[in-house]
């Protein structure tokens, strides 16, 4: 979700005012999942890296997401999201600490949209915490070398319970992917907009999914292999007797 600021330069208004229309977008983009049957929304509101921004930027942050937490999680509750964080959650203050264990608790039951929020989440801090966890297995002797593989990373591996993400939107003109989800975004479509985050609405997000139903996911195998897959020649599809 990227652009706040500059949205907010280009009015003339403190970077702030920027923040807060981009908390508006955050609910446009989940009005949109939820009407449309989307299952799972992952938002990258803070990097590890967004701490370095000056205290007063990180501050104000800080005090708009506490009031979001506050504001938004009855309804969501009530529209059957379930929230989660991801990222070093010991980083922020205890008061948020306590909202963000609120939030999860309190939808816990919900699954029509699963809404991730990547808040002090670095895509290498993740991978990191993930070969610890590994190598303290090992050294318990839980675990062998050569049992991890692609699959006990993956296991271990920020929202590891939900399929990797099919798409993947940038706002805001930069086209680099900035530490997000770096190993569950292996297979991921990358969609790229110059839109600022605050200007981000349903037809740009319609637009992103449509530019994704043109896409031809391969996976490394040949356009022949994947047209095979989708249409089946002989009778395994067929009813069983
Ligand atoms: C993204 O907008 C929001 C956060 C990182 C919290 P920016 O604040 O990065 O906006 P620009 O890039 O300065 O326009
Ligand atoms: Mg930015």
């Amino acid at each position: 979700m990227d652009g706040n600021g500059r949205w907010a330069a280009r009015r003339r208004r403190p970077r702030m005012i920027g923040h807060r229309a981009g908390a508006r977008a955050v609910n446009v983009c989940i009005d949109f999942c939820l009407e449309r049957g989307i299952q799972a929304l992952t938002l990258f509101a803070f990097s590890s890296e967004n701490w370095g921004r000056p205290a007063e930027e990180v501050g104000a942050l800080m005090k708009l997401f506490l009031n979001a937490l506050e504001r938004e999680v009855v309804e969501l509750e009530r529209r059957g999201v379930r929230v989660r964080f991801v990222g070093e959650r010991s980083r922020f203050s205890g008061p948020i600490q306590q909202r963000m264990q609120e939030a999860e608790t309190r939808t816990a039951h919900n699954e029509r949209l699963h809404l991730n929020v990547a808040a002090s989440y670095g895509g290498r801090q993740d991978i990191a915490a993930a070969a610890r966890s590994l190598a303290e297995d090992v050294a318990a002797g839980r675990l062998h070398p050569e049992q991890i593989d692609e699959t006990a990373i993956g296991a271990r591996i920020a929202l590891a319970d939900l399929p990797p993400p099919d798409l993947f939107i940038r706002t805001g003109g930069e086209l680099r992917v900035s530490n997000f989800l770096l190993w569950q975004l292996a297979y991921t479509e990358l969609w790229f907009t110059d839109t600022l985050w605050p200007d981000f609405d349903a037809a740009t997000l319609q637009q992103a999914l449509d530019d994704y139903a043109a896409r031809e996911r391969r996976y490394g195998l040949t356009a022949a292999q994947i047209v095979a897959r989708q249409t089946p020649t002989d009778t395994k599809d067929a009813p069983s007797a």
